[in-house]
């Protein structure tokens, strides 16, 4: 059994505590303890855990195993540094860290400790339609792939959001899934800014357009929309010579009334992905037994995703493409 420890009780770490109850990790873990400021000890009360007083004391402990970061961004580095110290296998949400330093000290670290302790979570790649497309782009079942148009909309911006936070909170999930689903690196972005929506409110520069070209110069196009209001819209579509594979919006009974017909989306992430975090955990649980190979991101994945944000935040100030220079996946984190 697993003893697990969760750091950070706000919107996901909630939502995780809850998943990780379910019956699928009876038998291969339970989170045993909490740390977070505020409201750690009132979440810790209410599933009958305990409540460490520090990152630290949590990480440290010998009764913990391992560790779920879902703190804050600025905390995910000096959490998952302390993780390496104490040797504890460790599930980070994304990002990283958004500081490409910091991004690669925990990689010198990791490499130097010579054991893959971080995994990050990029969820999607647990998710049975993005699943699907990958398969359908290798298979080349229509035909070899040609573009790729993702959208990312969401019910609400995230908190404090800025010009950057379009790419670096939201659309580092894109990164991440397109360069999963392709096995294929960018050579260069460039970010189109169109007008503002009124709902944008005044520090969000909101919808933002991307354009990304592949090492093979296929285009992948991203629009994100953070306060797009409608809810969570989240779609993908590959374009191959022979057709085309759409990502169908969830699907869900179909409802008729007041004269409308239709499907309900997603409020959230957690409604859309739910599939997804709870294989994603399952498998991160699972890679703790045994060392065979999984789908979980590593921290180079985290690195490149916040490599390729910052880009993008080089090309929307400059208005102007820009190129990336993503060296090739060192031999520690190709895949065990
Ligand atoms: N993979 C995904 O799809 C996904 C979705 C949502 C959020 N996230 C990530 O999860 C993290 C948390 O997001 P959220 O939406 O739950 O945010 P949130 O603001 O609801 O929760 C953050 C929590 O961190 C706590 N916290 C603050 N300082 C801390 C510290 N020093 N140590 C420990 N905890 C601390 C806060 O008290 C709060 O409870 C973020 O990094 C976010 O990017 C990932």
């Amino acid at each position: 059994m697993i003893n697990i420890g969760l750091i950070g009780t706000g919107t996901i770490g909630k939502q995780h505590l809850e998943r990780l109850h379910k019956d699928i990790y009876t038998n291969i873990a339970k989170v045993i303890g909490v740390y977070s400021p505020n409201s750690g000890p009132f979440v810790a009360k209410q599933f009958g855990i305990k409540a460490y007083s520090s990152s630290e004391e949590l990480i440290s402990s010998d009764e913990i195993n391992a560790v779920i970061i879902c703190s804050a961004d600025e905390f995910h580095y000096e959490q998952v540094k302390l993780c390496l110290k104490y040797n504890k296998p460790v599930l980070c949400e994304k990002p990283l860290s958004q500081s490409l330093d910091e991004s690669l000290d925990l990689i010198k670290i990791e490499q130097e400790l010579g054991k893959r302790l971080i995994s990050l979570g990029f969820m999607r790649r647990f998710d049975p339609y993005y699943i699907q497309l990958k398969k359908s782009i290798q298979n080349k079942k229509f035909g070899e792939m040609l573009l790729i148009h993702c959208k990312h909309r969401t019910t609400f911006p995230p908190p404090n959001s800025n010009p950057s936070t379009n790419a670096h909170v939201s659309l580092v999930h894109e990164f991440d899934i397109l360069r999963w689903m392709t096995n294929e690196e960018f050579k260069s972005v460039k970010v189109y800014v169109p007008n503002k929506s009124a709902k944008a409110g005044e520090k969000l520069q909101d919808p933002q357009f991307f354009i990304l070209k592949s090492s093979t110069d296929r285009l992948y196009t991203i629009e994100s929309f953070l306060s797009a209001g409608y809810g969570y819209d989240v779609q993908c579509e590959i374009v191959a010579e022979e057709g085309t594979y759409s990502m169908p919006n969830q699907v869900d009974l179909l409802l008729s009334t007041n004269l409308n017909i239709g499907h309900k989306l997603p409020y959230d992430w957690n409604e859309r992905f739910s599939q997804a975090y709870d294989d994603e955990i399952r498998t991160w649980i699972l890679s703790l037994y045994t060392s065979n190979k999984t789908d979980l991101a590593n921290a180079w994945d985290g690195y490149l995703t916040t490599y390729i944000a910052s880009k993008c935040d080089e090309s929307r100030e400059s208005g102007k493409e820009v190129v990336l220079n993503i060296p090739s996946t060192p031999q520690f984190y190709l895949k065990r």
